[in-house]
């Protein structure tokens, strides 16, 4: 038997470097020329291990959705902690009902029943496998550009080469368009006619690729890791009038745009006014702690007709978690909070793209904001090297961003959506100084 290191853990930068570097797989690629080791957070502030205060705008891919350790969330993890910790799914407990009764309650439409997993990607995979028992068909329609998570059939289902380990290996998934109005085929500026011209494209896609009968359509409904993509003006309903009529479900996934992050409304999808099939969600959900969940109508999962568990799934903990920071995000008003100050981000980041060339766009809801790097305006290319270098500069500003795109050329911001107006104010300033070291070189 092979000796166990029991040492108390290193906690010098370096060491946690050359310990990632030799035990983690080397695809779990981390930010930065120097990853930083992270050791402490409160609200949105994260503290690396040399005792460097940062303010973090990626919330951990906008999964810290009320700021890092929020008291409320933590105080009842704890307590739940000490009572009971685990059941698996064969037994009942309040909390999972409370979790998936207030889950209905801010869903859509008739969205009501749900399956709890440990992230999106599960989540996905249960959205997928139930539109095929519903349908009782199996092709599946996804959009380019798209994430959906990391499992084989994610990977398959993501419509992002760079985050594809093998070639395509599942049969049935079809990529149509994306929506991408800063690169629009058809129209510039991309509106409301060029919505006709992706649903027409989605409708040749199941004539010409598919048996005409697909299972489902799934799509996020701001396409995150493609550096946050917003659909044009009716595209959701054309999309979904078109899957409908060809006897398909639309899956909608809000694993990052859910719970208010994009403004006013809880979910995505009801900017634009569709009610989903099946809705996906992680990330935000729990404030951190590892929740996914997938909503449907009664009658859809009861199409579901094998035995199902998961071990982890809806434990006691994680549906603490997921109560709780549901709790606090209406007394919050998160939808709210985030249309209030997401407009204060976008107009300091409008007049930065003002100021500097390479700017190409800049895009979101809410307080899900980005920016397109390009080298330059006319020619659009885009420019993942300037997108590195801001990102590099904003951590020496003391600023933590995202990147995102299909050539990681795109900044992405997703702070706490409790953030304050101070905050947001600090953030831009860092930001704008990190975009000057950008300018100069520096
Ligand atoms: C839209 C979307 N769906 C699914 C996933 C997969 O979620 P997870 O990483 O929790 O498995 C992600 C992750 O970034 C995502 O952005």
């Amino acid at each position: 038997m092979k000796e166990v290191n029991v040492s108390t853990p290193v906690t010098r930068a370096e060491d946690v470097r050359a310990g990632h570097r030799e035990f983690i797989f080397p695809s779990v690629a981390p930010y930065y020329q120097d990853p930083l080791v992270l050791v402490q957070g409160k609200g949105m502030v994260v503290v690396d291990s040399e005792g460097t205060e940062f303010l973090d705008f990626f919330s951990g891919i906008l999964t810290a959705s009320l700021g890092h350790c929020h008291p409320e969330v933590v105080e009842r993890i704890r307590q739940q902690a000490g009572i009971l910790g685990h059941t698996s799914t064969l037994y009942l407990t309040e909390n999972q009902v409370e979790a998936a009764r207030r889950l209905a309650d801010m869903a859509p439409g008739d969205l009501k029943s749900s399956f709890f997993t440990n992230s999106g990607t599960e989540a996905v995979e249960t959205a997928v496998m139930l539109a095929c028992c519903y349908t009782g068909r199996s092709e599946i329609l996804a959009l380019r550009h798209s994430y959906s998570g990391r499992s084989f059939l994610t990977t398959n289902i993501t419509g992002n080469a760079s985050w594809r380990p093998l070639p395509s290996s599942i049969a049935g998934i079809k990529h149509v368009m994306s929506p991408y109005p800063y690169r629009c085929p058809f129209r510039r500026p991309c509106d409301e006619s060029c919505s006709e011209a992706f649903a027409r494209d989605f409708e040749e896609a199941i004539q010409t690729t598919t048996n005409g009968s697909p299972a489902a359509f799934i799509a996020e409904t701001i396409q995150g890791v493609a550096g946050y993509i917003v659909p044009p003006p009716g595209y959701f309903q054309k999309m979904v009038e078109i899957i409908h009529k060809y006897g398909g479900l639309f899956i909608c996934d809000e694993v990052q745009a859910g719970f208010g992050r994009t403004g006013e409304k809880w979910f995505g999808i009801e900017h634009w006014d569709v009610e989903p099939d099946i809705m996906v969600m992680a990330k935000g959900i729990a404030n951190g702690f590892p929740v996914g969940a997938t909503i449907t109508r009664e009658e859809i999962a009861a199409s579901w007709t094998t035995k199902s568990i998961s071990t982890f799934g809806g434990n006691p903990l994680a549906m603490a978690a997921t109560t709780t920071t549901l709790d606090v995000m209406v007394k919050e008003d998160t939808p709210g909070r985030s249309a209030l100050r997401g407009k204060q981000l976008r107009e300091g980041l409008e007049v930065l793209a003002e100021e500097y060339e390479w700017i190409g766009e800049t895009r979101g809801m809410g307080l899900m904001q980005a920016l397109e790097l390009v080298e330059d305006r006319e020619t659009k290319k885009e420019s993942p090297e300037k997108a590195n270098a801001l990102l590099e500069a904003a951590k020496a500003e003391g600023l933590l961003v995202g990147m995102g795109g299909r050539k990681a050329h795109v900044i992405r911001l997703g702070p706490s959506m409790l953030i304050t107006e101070a905050e947001v104010e600090e953030g831009l300033e860092r930001l704008g100084r990190a975009c000057r070291r950008v300018e100069e070189g520096r």
